[in-house]
């Protein structure tokens, strides 16, 4: 084993106490009441950065939440230049009564440490600044250069990062992106995801009388803002799952033989899939396996409802608005910001003339698929290989890293998707969790690409 290895082995529980920091701070990025928890987030990263040795170490201040920098690069124009990404902002941890321990005092149980921000992406990103460290303690000379870029604003499609990668091109300059943000496809069954959906994110309301009604006096004779919604909703898919919105498939690339027969070979479980969930069936668009409705094709979902009386009891009420929050996941060629004006278009055509009807679109992100055969990647999937002893696996995954796609535009380069983290850890939900020992193995997995990488390049 390689001292660096070796270090890592011997600092683990210090690792982990230094992780656990980390998760204390409730860096939702959404909630404005805690700015000055994300700021403590960023300084911790910048501490850290500082204490490891990392050369350049900047906090930048944007119009929202800062982004952190550092860079070690001892071989400059000789050796490739990994840039690695992460966002140290989290979800909001509601509903925070489902939680059996606090979200913001990390706890073990069963090997795992549950915390919002567990596996998205505090324990995630903190395995690479870990393995850095390891190189640095030991007076390992990097075999790479290397960069660190860390935001909190992801949770929130990165409004601030876009402009300041536009404005940064010659100081983030470099040969590929290294990003753990992502799921291994199972226990002990690592994988490298090569493509990510995008989203368009939606907000519509319906406004009807102008204040809420005696659902006797009214009811029958004034429109009922929440029962158009309800209607708007059922008519946005049809009962093959299709998506209804004029226009919504034109530019999405049909899935080829060799994508689905790659789907195919995938070891995927369907039984354990719905008891992780407790869900009786799976659901979805006609024709699709449930790996690929989850990854390669686009989705409507209510991420979000609310109308009417909503208190304890019964309230006999017509209400004056209805509101959801609809989100679509993309996938290529299908652009963020069209799909929003279709869907808005849409919308309003199919909403009845007796309520107005307001569309607003929230953030979006482009979706990507990473050509594999790029030498980043292969050196990704060895040192995955040899850190788990299992051969890595290629898949696609549903969620969305809005950044990926403009890592590609702006500066070039092509990511690396090296998740450590499982579906099972509950990432958004309520007692999210990461496995230690993927904590462990990750960092251990990123020192070994470190090592391995320039025998690829
Ligand atoms: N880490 C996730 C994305 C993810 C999760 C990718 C699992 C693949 C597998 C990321 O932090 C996230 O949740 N992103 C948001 C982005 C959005 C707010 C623009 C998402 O996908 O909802
Ligand atoms: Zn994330």
């Amino acid at each position: 084993m390689t001292s660096v290895q070796n270090h890592i082995d011997q600092n683990i529980d210090i690792f982990k106490k230094q992780l656990f920091e980390f998760l204390r701070i409730p860096s939702i990025s959404t909630d404005p009441d805690r700015n000055a928890d994300v700021l403590k987030a960023a300084s911790f990263l910048k501490n850290q950065l500082d204490a490891i040795g990392m050369d350049d170490v900047q906090l930048y201040e944007t119009k929202g939440h800062p982004i952190v920098y550092a860079e070690k690069c001892p071989h400059k124009d000789r050796r490739p230049t990994v840039l690695i990404y992460g966002h140290y902002d989290v979800q909001p941890p509601d509903p925070i009564e489902l939680w059996e321990t606090s979200p913001f005092e990390p706890t073990v149980r069963n090997g795992r440490v549950y915390a919002r921000g567990a596996s998205d992406d505090k324990g995630q990103s903190f395995t690479h600044i870990k393995s850095i460290e390891s190189f640095l303690k030991t007076g390992t000379e990097l075999p790479v250069n290397v960069k660190y870029l860390l935001e909190g604003e992801e949770e929130i499609g990165s409004p601030n990062l876009i402009p300041f990668i536009q404005e940064h091109k010659a100081m983030l300059e470099c040969d590929m992106v290294l990003i753990s943000d992502t799921a291994m496809f199972g226990e002990d069954q690592p994988s490298i995801t090569y493509g990510l959906r995008g989203l368009a994110y939606m907000e519509v309301e319906v406004k009807g009388p102008n204040r809420d009604l005696h659902s006797g006096v009214y009811g029958g004779a004034v429109e009922n803002p929440a029962n158009v919604m309800a209607t708007i909703i059922a008519k946005l898919k049809n009962e093959d799952g299709v998506i209804q919105i004029d226009g919504f498939y034109d530019d999405v690339k049909p899935l080829t033989k060799a994508d689905r027969e790659a789907y195919e070979r995938l070891p995927f479980d369907e039984e354990s899939y719905k008891k992780e969930l407790d869900i009786k069936k799976v659901h979805g668009e006609a024709g699709y396996s449930t790996l690929e409705r989850a990854s390669a094709r686009p989705t409507l979902d209510v991420n979000g409802l609310w109308s009417g009386y909503q208190g304890k009891g019964a309230k006999t009420v017509l209400p004056a608005k209805a509101g959801a929050k609809i989100s679509m996941r993309l996938v290529p060629d299908q652009h963020p910001g069209t799909i929003a004006e279709k869907f808005a278009t849409h919308v309003k055509k199919i909403a009845p003339d007796t309520v107005t009807v307001e569309v607003t679109s929230h953030h979006g992100g482009h979706p990507v698929v990473v050509d594999f055969d790029f030498y980043g990647i292969k050196a990704a999937a060895r040192a995955f290989g040899n850190i788990y002893e299992k051969e890595v696996l290629f898949s696609r995954e549903g969620g969305s890293i809005p950044i990926v796609a403009d890592f590609k535009k702006v500066l070039g380069v092509n990511s690396i998707l090296m998740g450590f983290g499982l579906t099972k850890d509950a990432l958004h939900s309520p007692n999210e969790s990461f496995s230690l020992r993927d904590f462990h193995r990750g960092i251990k997995t990123s020192a070994e690409f470190l090592r391995i990488l320039p025998d690829y390049a």
